[in-house]
């Protein structure tokens, strides 16, 4: 299981501990709201993680918790799983709202991306965004991602980013 860092963060796969963290963070609308999934109940987030749990013992990554690496406090969480709907992998992030507004959710996404190019192979990674969600199309910029869809699944409230091996440096 692999472990990633970065000058501040220390990035490691959610393992079956994490539960009751996860409980409270897919709980906070302040990170779930704007999200594929929605606030969640503590019953689907205990489905979810297992499912992250999942991901990882079948493809070898998955989503990583990201932590401060000074003191190991849980910050949120980034990563890559598949996405089934539209069968790609997909860039998937999100911070607590007071770990906010220090790039820090850009040097997890850049280590995630670095990791998938460089070691995993992935040829295309996609995101997908609320088309309102521009902090985060801030953020796909910044790692090199390019705009391709503004109606991806016919939903005119997303919008669809890709970075494939020909789009340049996550920098
Ligand atoms: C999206 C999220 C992870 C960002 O975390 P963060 O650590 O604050 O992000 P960063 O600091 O790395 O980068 C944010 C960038 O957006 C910019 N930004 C902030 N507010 C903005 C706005 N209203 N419009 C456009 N850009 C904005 C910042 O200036 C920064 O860009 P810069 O480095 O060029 O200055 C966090 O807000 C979050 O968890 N949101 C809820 C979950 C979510 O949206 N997940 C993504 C779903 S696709």
């Amino acid at each position: 299981m692999t472990i990633l860092r970065t000058e501040r963060l220390l990035l490691r796969p959610v393992r079956e501990e994490d539960v009751p963290t996860f409980e409270a963070f897919y709980g906070d609308p302040e990170v779930m709201s704007v999200r594929k999934y929605g606030v969640l109940d503590p019953e689907t987030a205990r489905v979810h993680v297992r499912a992250m749990l999942d991901h990882w013992d079948k493809h070898g990554f998955g989503m990583w918790v990201v932590a401060d690496l000074a003191d190991g406090v849980f910050m949120g969480e980034c990563g890559v799983r598949w996405q089934e709907e539209g069968a790609e992998f997909e860039l998937s992030y999100g911070l607590s709202s007071q770990f906010r507004g220090r790039g820090l959710a850009t040097e997890a996404a850049r280590a995630v991306i670095d990791h998938a190019r460089g070691t995993l192979k992935l040829e295309r990674v996609v995101a997908i965004a609320r088309s309102s969600n521009h902090v985060s199309h801030r953020i796909l910029e910044k790692l090199g991602m390019e705009l391709i869809s503004r109606n991806p699944f016919g939903r005119p409230d997303l919008v669809k980013y890709l970075l494939s091996t020909r789009t340049g440096a996550s920098s």
